[in-house]
């Protein structure tokens, strides 16, 4: 395991957001033959596709080789949270997938998130290009009454505070939050690592489930390095144009 005092290091450069394209993450919630097309249909635009638990129950490791294959980053969204021997076992296989970034839940704790950035280390050390291994702090579709109803009584923020402050000490390489906590959590990490921010929509645009959002200008003035959009470009009637829209609404803040 590695010690407390480990300071978050990201390992892969393709990470640092220079423009819309290199901040914006596809959320591929759909089947494989819907990613295929939205990949396709946005080469050339997007250069990250965000792979989560309904896609890859179904396709596995071959649909990360796929994506990648086509030239994308991939954001492996597995949201991972179980004992520390689990979850080492299981950041294992998701790094062998090749994807460049992986999430675990923090609030699986210190020994749980020591255990992904050890996996991380180990196949850092055998050679192997490793996942930047990120922490979900609250998700965006929870606010304060969500959290009370399971028995957390803290504000969002502090409770996002709270995971991050852990996480950071467990050597995470960056955290997922909402754009209304992404600030104070890039001061925690002294403004080094991945801070991706969903629940993003333009104004006025439908927010289906999610509880906290916010513009992408928004959050980029308060240093998200990604965001993460799905529906909002997945359910769009012209994706690129979609696509387009988030972009342009990033780039106003400069
Ligand atoms: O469709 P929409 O843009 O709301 O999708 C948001 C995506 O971000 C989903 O894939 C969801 O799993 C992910 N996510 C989230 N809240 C978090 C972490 C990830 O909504 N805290």
């Amino acid at each position: 395991m590695l010690t407390d005092t480990q300071e978050a290091q990201v390992t892969s450069g393709s990470c640092d957001a220079r423009d819309a394209r290199d901040a914006i993450i596809v959320a591929l919630d759909c089947s494989k033959e819907e990613a295929l097309h939205v990949a396709r249909t946005l080469k050339g635009r997007a250069r990250w596709l965000k792979v989560g638990m309904t896609l890859y129950y179904k396709e596995g490791p071959a649909i990360v080789a796929e994506l990648k294959s086509m030239g994308y980053n991939v954001f492996l969204d597995l949201k991972l949270h179980d004992i520390p021997h689990q979850v080492h076992g299981a950041c294992q296989s998701a790094i062998a997938t090749g994807a460049d970034i992986i999430s675990i839940h923090a609030l699986g704790g210190y020994e749980m998130m020591n255990a992904a950035i050890t996996a991380a280390h180990e196949a850092r050390e055998a050679g192997a290009a490793a996942a930047n291994i990120i922490a979900i702090s609250v998700l965006t579709s929870m606010n304060e009454q969500a959290l009370n109803d399971i028995g957390i009584h803290a504000p969002v923020a502090d409770e996002v505070e709270t995971l991050a402050r852990v996480a950071k000490k467990a050597g995470i390489n960056g955290m997922v939050c909402s754009a209304w906590e992404v600030e104070r959590l890039s001061e925690l990490f002294c403004h080094k690592g991945l801070f991706v921010v969903p629940g993003i929509r333009l104004a006025n645009g439908e927010t289906n489930d999610q509880q906290r959002v916010a513009t992408p200008s928004f959050a980029k003035s308060h240093h998200a390095t990604h965001i993460v959009v799905g529906r909002p470009i997945l359910q769009a009637p012209d994706m690129c144009a979609a696509f387009d829209a988030i972009a342009a609404d990033w780039e106003r803040c400069s």
